[in-house]
């Protein structure tokens, strides 16, 4: 299929249908990630062979499966993260709450491997359950993982990590369950911009018997502000 502009134009005359190789990366980058929102980050902390803590934030991140749980996050080129993963294969996956949002920020700096954004940023590093990756402290969850896979195509790396231990602060905790708005996670959009959760909604899961009973869209369940 022949692409329907060249470069991104200011205004639209038509729907945009392009591929990758139809704009240049960064264009196509920014295209991607403005689209795939809002996006989780996983603040991911390692440690090299050296012992030298590192975190740093990455949105190519999320949740891949649950038997077992995975948790998989991609960086685009070799970073320290990576570099500390093929000498020591654990790490956590610290949740960013909109508290933190100014801290998580601050360490995704090119900080050499040699320094440790736990110490520029002031956060405290504690021991993990179990791996040799610390926790920062002031998160409140932490997914402990180890890596199974690294996969790489160019420049991107995707990271497996199979979860061995999840710890959630008791602050966030209400009726059984982790409460979102207590949570107050992070929501990623593009560049610069983030946002917080809004209005939350529940949706039922239709049945497929009542869906063929009344023959489509009236069984379609309803969406109830919560
Ligand atoms: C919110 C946010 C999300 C990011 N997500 C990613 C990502 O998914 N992949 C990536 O390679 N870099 C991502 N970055 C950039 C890295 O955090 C940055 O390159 C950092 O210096 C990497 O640190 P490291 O070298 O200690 O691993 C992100 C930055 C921010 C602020």
């Amino acid at each position: 299929m022949t692409a329907s502009h060249n470069t991104p134009p200011h205004t639209l005359d038509c729907d945009i249908e392009v591929g990758p190789k139809d704009w240049q990366a960064q264009q196509f980058y920014h295209l991607m990630t403005a689209l795939v929102i809002p996006r989780p980050i996983g603040w991911i902390s390692t440690i090299s062979a050296s012992g030298i803590s590192n975190v740093a934030p990455y949105s190519y991140f999320n949740m891949m499966g649950n038997d077992p749980p995975y948790v998989a996050f991609a960086s685009t080129g070799v970073k320290d993260t990576l570099n500390n993963l093929r000498e020591v294969p654990h790490f956590v996956g610290n949740i960013v709450t909109m508290d933190l949002l100014e801290e998580m920020n601050f360490t995704s700096g090119d900080f050499p491997r040699d320094e440790s954004e736990f110490g520029w940023a002031g956060l405290t590093a504690v021991p993990s359950v179990t791996g040799k990756a610390f926790r920062v402290l002031e998160a409140k969850a932490h997914i402990e993982c180890e890596v199974k896979q690294i996969i790489t195509d160019n420049n991107t790396n995707i990271v497996l990590g199979k979860i061995l231990h999840t710890h959630v602060q008791k602050s966030v905790w209400k009726e059984g369950r982790i409460d979102p708005q207590l949570l107050n996670p992070v929501c990623r959009l593009s560049g610069s911009g983030y946002a917080q959760l809004g209005e939350i909604f529940n949706v039922a899961r239709p049945v497929w018997k009542e869906v063929k009973q009344t023959q489509g869209k009236q069984a379609m369940p309803k969406a109830v502000k919560r």
